[in-house]
């Protein structure tokens, strides 16, 4: 399973990066807009940290701005990935730009129909969004079974990365349901490598081994 950072924080990417298990990073206009930092620069900056797909997002509504967004975007570096939102005119930039080799992410998936336009579309990657669906009082991942079983039926290579979450067993879920990617948190990562038996493990065996020294 391939581990993305879901932030636009540089600092927390280096960090993440260190740990030498991120794979990518997921940003949003959101994310980008908490940094309060020019766009272009932070994107050029995260993809000489990280040596996998960075996607950036276009803003533009209209099929023909999302293309020339994405145009724009790519020229950047050769791994960014254009995220593109689920709508009509964005399934047919997907297509466009999809077929002129450029990575593409569909992003603000909230239904397996939606997956599967986008795989039509030759999407490489899709993004539910598991943690919004959860704040509706319905199952997110449910749909990440939905999606993984169309993309098997029909062979679609379109990748799965598990969006929005907001919690360590949102990541027990994707890596059980075989989900090709998870976007996390920097947070959500650090409670992934913490277990209290571990730290507790780890004083004990120091204070026995300080023993046999007195
Ligand atoms: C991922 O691509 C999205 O940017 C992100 O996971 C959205 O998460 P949120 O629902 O916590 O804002």
């Amino acid at each position: 399973m391939k581990i993305f950072l879901d932030t636009a924080n540089v600092e927390e990417i280096k960090e993440g990066a260190s740990w030498g298990i991120v794979d990518g990073v997921t940003t949003n206009p959101s994310l980008i807009a908490k940094e309060g930092r020019d766009f272009e620069t932070v994107i050029k900056e995260i993809c000489e940290i990280v040596d996998g797909p960075v996607n950036a997002e276009v803003v533009g509504l209209k099929t023909e701005e999302m293309i020339t967004e994405g145009r724009k975007l790519r020229e950047l570096h050769d791994n960014i990935c254009v995220k593109i939102p689920m709508t009509v005119d964005g399934i047919k930039a997907v297509k466009v730009l999809s077929g002129e080799g450029t990575m593409t992410n569909v992003t603000l998936i909230f239904s397996s129909l939606q997956a599967l336009l986008a795989a039509k579309a030759g999407a490489t990657f899709v993004s539910p969004f598991v943690g919004r669906i959860d704040d509706m009082a319905m199952p997110g991942m449910d749909l990440i079974a939905d999606i993984s079983q169309i993309y098997e039926n029909y062979g679609y290579e379109t990748e799965i990365i598990v969006a929005s979450i907001r919690n360590p067993l949102h990541v027990v879920d994707t890596a059980l349901y075989g989900a090709d990617i998870a976007t996390l948190p920097m947070k959500v990562l650090h409670q992934m490598a913490k277990h209290p038996l571990t730290d507790r493990g780890i004083e004990q065996f120091l204070k026995d081994w300080e023993s046999m020294k007195s």
